[in-house]
């Protein structure tokens, strides 16, 4: 299957929005679909970067990174947080939530953010690159679920 990587467009929300309620099934779905239409309009998560993964003519992935911050505060320091990576569940294990971490790091780095953080199971992303963010001493300021301690 040939998979197409590219910068998500306004005029792609609807499709996304199925992408991820499918991902995430039917309880927690719509709870992300809001997530992400919230952070759209958040100011303090720009800038934001989102990609889509296009296969047999249609987005079959999404992956979205906010801007976040860090306290106490490092000056010129950028950093952003993935919420939420999804794949139609018809196209997973097929390297497309791989790929739209990989493609969507270079971008990042371009705007200069220096430090990505996600928040799941250190065994699901050690192989993109991610390491445990509690071996740098950052914590979340937000409950983390017990599958993702030490996330
Ligand atoms: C998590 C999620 C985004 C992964 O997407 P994906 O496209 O299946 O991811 P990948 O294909 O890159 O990797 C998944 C697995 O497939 C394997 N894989 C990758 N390419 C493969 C291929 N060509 N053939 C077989 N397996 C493959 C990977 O090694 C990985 O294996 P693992 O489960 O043993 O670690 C997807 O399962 C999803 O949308 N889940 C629901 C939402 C969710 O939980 N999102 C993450 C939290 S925000």
């Amino acid at each position: 299957m040939e998979i197409g990587v590219r910068e998500a467009e306004a005029e792609d929300w609807t499709t996304i929005s199925t992408v991820i309620e499918k991902a995430f099934g039917k309880e927690e779905g719509p709870e992300l679909v809001e997530l992400v239409a919230a952070l759209q309009k958040d100011e303090t998560a720009q800038p934001l970067w989102a990609l889509v993964a296009e296969a047999q003519g249609g987005i079959v992935g999404h992956v979205l990174f906010t801007s976040t911050r860090l306290k106490p505060e490092i000056v010129g320091e950028r950093s952003a947080i993935t919420a939420p990576l999804s794949v139609d569940p018809k196209c997973q294990r097929q390297g497309i939530g791989g790929r739209l971490i990989a493609h969507a790091l270079e971008p990042l780095r371009q705007d200069g953010v220096q430090l990505v953080f996600v928040l799941g199971g250190p065994a699901d992303y050690s192989r993109n690159g991610f390491v445990s963010a509690g071996v740098h001493g950052f914590e979340a300021h937000y409950p983390v679920p017990e599958t993702c301690a030490d996330a």
